[in-house]
This record gives structure tokens, C-alpha cells and sequence, in this order.
């Protein structure tokens, strides 16, 4: 079996789960997902970024201790992951012991085998919390970090370990050029490229004055004791949910793939990547950078006022269909908005209408024509074109192209329209008054049967709840999670005794 290790950026625990985090959960959870389908032995890590100023401010100013904060946001991150169906096998807390050692370890490590990489430096500059990163001149406009404007820069003059990162940027730079799947999409790639031909700065990889954080190994030459720079606490994350530097970690590390948003891939593709070179260990296969959602063309944030009741958006149609909304919506390649006219649109046309309705059509035929058993039928033209379909579907899915989910569903939807149109074609329901016509009839029904079955397969990743209830009303065996993809082309229907069961997407909208 093919190890699979992926995981998504651990949330900041200052505030509830939102949109973006949502997005971002559900795209990778699609990615685990399906390669648990293709059968790969997949380990999907998520988590919380619990240390760190602004974790740290968040808690004062509501009047309690940080732990208190993060046990509480944690348990609603989880609450909100089960709601949505993101099968996570591991949650990470960078406030679990075993985390903070391998932090400690990392570092220790880097000091051992490159003593030189760490070095002190006095230091000044304009540190943004939002971001929990110093800023360049270049990334500040009207005196504000542009991509936190609603937040005060904040002035720090300090005494810190910093990293030796510029002595990295040929190496990254090889990297990217020899191994172009290391950085997906393209996009991503080049403005990376373009930053490591501007040349790289060295980091701070220790604050002082902050409690709030892992303590970093080793005292600054003053006897000063300092604690872990948040990134330098949070990257590790995905190292030391592995066990480093203890057991088998070795068998899980590296990652296959990390999935992040745009605002962060340089941290997960020059500090990541050259911190772990530095250790000496192997780096992740792939890291990709998906787009932002926004809500009516504008980033929203808490500070700016701009946002939208996670849990309301999941009430309205159910947490596939807004499973399926976001992915279908926002390019993963790419930004795109939210926005409540499109959702409703979506649900129409795409569930209800076409895929829910298709799915109801063909299973109320089957009652009605052949008593409820699906019939055996030659091939048709429909199974060599969801094969072509299908190709298509796994190239967008498996790294080849990127992992372009919308273009996946766009996909599975050619299908879809094309079994509606096949049924008005076909007219079983003209078949099925000529007894003459009874082979043709069969043929038709068994073909769309099948159809069906191997859309609930490709959509699992997107909407496992629904997948698996068109599964079981088509009276296949097993369950859909338990299919594999090199079986699907082989499915035969022929015998399963469907059961019409409730509407997959009932078109009357409930009232919010
Ligand atoms: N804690 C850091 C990540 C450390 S990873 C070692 C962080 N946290 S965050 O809570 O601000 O963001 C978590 C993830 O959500 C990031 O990948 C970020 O890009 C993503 N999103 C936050 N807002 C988003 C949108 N509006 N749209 C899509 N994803 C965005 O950064």
C-alpha cells in the first residue's frame, strides 16, 4: 500500500472556525478522501496553532488564560470538522508535551549538525500579529501591513536567535526548478521563484518577552532564555505528529503533501524546506497553495466585519451540499467568492435538478419496470465515455494536473447531464409499454444504474454522506467508502435490489 501523509495549515487559536478555514479543510479532506479510494494507506493531520502573540492577546483581552482559550476553541474546531465530515486521523495541538519536545528536538538537531545556522542578533523592525511575522518595507502601505490593514504594526527592538535562511536560497531554488510538482499550482511557483531571485533574509527564530510560546533550547550568549518564534513552533507541527524524535516516525515522514493557503506557502516552501535541510531530514513531496475564498469580492476577517455564520451556511442546504458549493465554486487553484444567490443557484440546478433528480428518475424506474432489481445490460456507448470522463477526473485529482477539485466536479457534472439527456433519449418509459422493447429497456436501466453507482464513487470525496445514501438506495453491496477506483470501470449493477429513499436534495428550501 502507497503511504499517503497529508495535511492542511493548523488554524490560529484566536477565534472560531471560519470560511476559509472550512475551505480549506474540506478541499484536503476531498484530497484524503479520494486516496483512500484509490487505496493508498492515508494519514490525514489537521490541527491548532495554539502558541503565539496573537493567541496570547486574544486570551487577555478576554480575561483568561491562554490554555483556557485554546481547550475551548479546540474542542469547537473539532465539533465543527465533525460537522462538515472531515475525516481527520489526527489532530495536532502545538501545546501537546509531546509536540513541544519535538520542537526542542528539531532545533537541538539544526544546532548539531549545522552549528552555524543559528547565530544572535540584535534586531529591529515592523512585526505584524496578524500575520506573526516582521515585515519588509515592500509588504507595508499607508504604515499598515496590507494583508492585516485593520491591525496595528507593532515596533520591536530585540536581541533573538535568527535563522541563517539566506544561506539556503540556491538550494531552494534547485528545488523548485528540478522538482516543479514541489510547488503546486504554477502560479505559486513562480512568485516564489521571483522572491528567491530578490534574494533571502535571514529569520528570527526566538522572541523575547513572550511566555506564551515553546521555550527555545538553548539560552541567548547573555544567559537570556527566549522562547520559540511562533513559525519556528508551528512548521514543525507536521514533523512531530509523526513521533519525532521518537518510535517509527521515519515510516510516516516525509509528508506526500501539504495543503495551504496562499498567504502562508512561502513559509511551507523556503522556511519549511530549509529548516528540515538544515536537520538533515527529508523534505515534504509537495506543497500546495490553494486560493481564498472571499465574500462579495472582499477578504473578511473578524477585524474587518466582513463574514458569514459557518454554521448558518451548513443549516441551509446540509454540510455536503455546502461541501460541494465551495469546491465546485471556488477554483482550488484560484480565488472565488461566496455569496448566498450562488449557493441557492448551485443547489438548484447542479443537486436538485440534475444530479438528485437523475438519481430518482432512474431509481423509480427500476421499481416500477423490473420490480426493483436492476437488470443486466450489454455495455453502452455512456460506459466508454464516463471511461474517457474518468481518466479526466483522476488526472485533476492526483497531483498530475494539481489538485484542481472544481475541475473534477465539472467533470462528474458532464456526466450527470449526459445521463439526463440519455434517459430523455432512451424514453424507458416508451421502452417499457412494447414488450418488444423489453432488451433495449433493460439496457437502458442497467446502463444508468451503472452511471450512477460510479458517480457516487467519484463523488464521495465531495459529498460522502450523499454518495453513500445514492449507494445504498441503488442496493449496491459494502459501502461507497469501501470501493476502490481500479474497480470502477468493472462495476456490474446487475442484480442489486434498489430502494427509493428520501430525495437527495429536496428542492424545497428549508427554511433557514
Ligand atoms: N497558524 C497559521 C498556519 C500555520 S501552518 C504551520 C495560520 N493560521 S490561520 O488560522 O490564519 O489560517 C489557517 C489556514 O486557513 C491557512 O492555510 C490560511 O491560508 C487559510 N485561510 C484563512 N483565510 C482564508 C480564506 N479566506 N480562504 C481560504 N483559506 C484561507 O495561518
Amino acid at each position: 500500500m502507497t503511504a499517503y501523509y497529508l495535511t492542511t495549515a493548523i488554524d490560529y487559536a484566536n477565534g472560531d472556525p471560519h470560511l476559509g478555514h472550512a475551505y480549506e479543510k474540506i478541499g484536503a479532506d476531498a484530497i484524503a478522501r479520494y486516496r483512500r479510494l484509490r487505496g493508498d494507506d492515508v494519514h490525514f493531520l489537521i490541527g491548532m496553532d495554539e502558541h503565539g502573540q496573537k493567541v496570547a492577546q486574544t486570551a487577555e483581552a478576554q480575561g483568561i488564560e491562554p490554555q483556557v482559550l485554546v481547550d475551548a476553541l479546540a474542542d469547537r474546531f473539532r465539533a465543527m470538522w465533525q460537522r462538515l465530515g472531515v475525516s481527520y486521523d489526527q489532530f495536532m495541538r502545538t501545546t501537546d508535551a509531546g509536540h513541544r519536545e519535538g520542537v526542542r528536538a528539531l532545533i537541538e538537531r539544526i544546532f548539531e549538525r549545522n552549528p552555524t545556522d543559528f547565530y544572535e542578533k540584535a534586531y529591529e523592525g515592523w512585526y505584524c500579529v496578524g500575520c506573526e511575522s516582521f515585515k519588509q518595507d515592500a509588504e507595508i502601505v499607508d504604515g499598515k501591513c496590507v494583508l492585516h490593514p485593520t491591525r496595528t504594526l507593532e515596533w520591536v527592538e530585540e536581541r533573538n536567535w535568527f535563522f541563517r535562511l539566506s544561506r539556503y536560497a540556491d538550494f531552494l531554488r534547485q528545488r523548485l526548478m528540478e522538482r516543479p510538482e514541489s510547488l503546486q499550482p504554477e502560479s505559486r511557483r513562480n512568485e516564489l521563484l521571483a522572491l528567491l531571485d530578490r534574494g533571502l533574509e535571514d529569520v528570527s527564530a526566538s522572541r523575547s518577552r513572550l511566555a506564551w510560546a515553546v521555550p527555545f533550547p538553548r539560552p541567548l550568549s547573555t544567559g537570556e532564555s527566549q522562547t520559540t518564534y511562533v513559525w519556528f513552533d508551528a512548521l514543525p507541527n507536521y514533523l512531530t505528529a509523526t513521533g519525532f524524535p521518537y518510535g517509527p516516525w521515519s515510516d510516516r515522514w516525509p509528508a506526500q503533501l501539504h495543503v495551504v493557503g496562499k498567504d502562508i506557502t512561502r513559509f511551507h516552501s523556503i522556511i519549511w524546506p530549509a529548516m528540515l535541510e538544515s536537520a538533515g531530514l527529508p523534505l515534504p513531496e509537495r506543497v500546495w497553495g490553494h486560493g481564498f475564498v472571499l465574500l462579495g469580492g472582499e477578504r473578511f476577517s473578524k477585524s474587518a466585519g466582513v463574514r458569514l455564520d459557518l454554521d448558518e451556511a451548513i443549516t441551509r442546504y446540509g454540510a455536503d451540499a455546502f461541501r460541494y458549493f465551495l469546491l465546485r465554486e471556488v477554483p482550488f487553484d484560484g480565488d472565488g467568492s461566496f455569496s448566498w444567490e450562488r449557493f441557492e443557484e448551485r443547489y438548484n440546478a447542479d443537486l436538485a435538478n440534475a444530479w438528485g433528480n437523475l438519481a430518482s428518475r432512474v431509481i423509480s424506474m427500476v421499481e416500477r419496470y423490473c420490480g426493483g432489481v436492476v437488470p443486466d445490460g450489454a455495455r453502452t456507448a455512456s460506459d466508454q465515455q464516463d471511461a474517457a470522463d474518468i481518466a479526466d477526473y483522476h488526472a485533476v485529482m492526483d497531483g498530475t494536473r494539481g489538485f484542481l477539485l472544481h475541475e473534477a466536479l465539472k467533470i462528474v457534472w458532464q456526466g450527470v447531464v449526459r445521463g439526463n439527456e440519455y434517459v430523455d433519449r432512451r424514453a424507458p418509459w416508451k421502452q417499457a409499454k412494447d414488450p418488444a422493447q423489453r432488451g433495449e429497456l433493460e439496457i437502458t436501466l442497467a446502463s444508468l444504474v451503472r452511471q450512477l453507482a460510479r458517480q457516487a464513487v467519484l463523488l464521495a470525496p465531495f459529498m460522502p454522506q450523499k454518495a453513500q445514501e445514492l449507494w445504498a438506495q441503488l442496493g449496491a453491496p459494502g459501502t461507497v467508502a469501501e470501493q476502490r477506483f481500479d474497480a470502477l470501470l468493472r462495476l456490474d449493477s446487475a442484480g442489486w435490489q434498489v430502494r427509493k429513499g428520501e430525495p437527495l436534495f429536496p428542492k424545497e428550501k428549508p427554511a433557514a
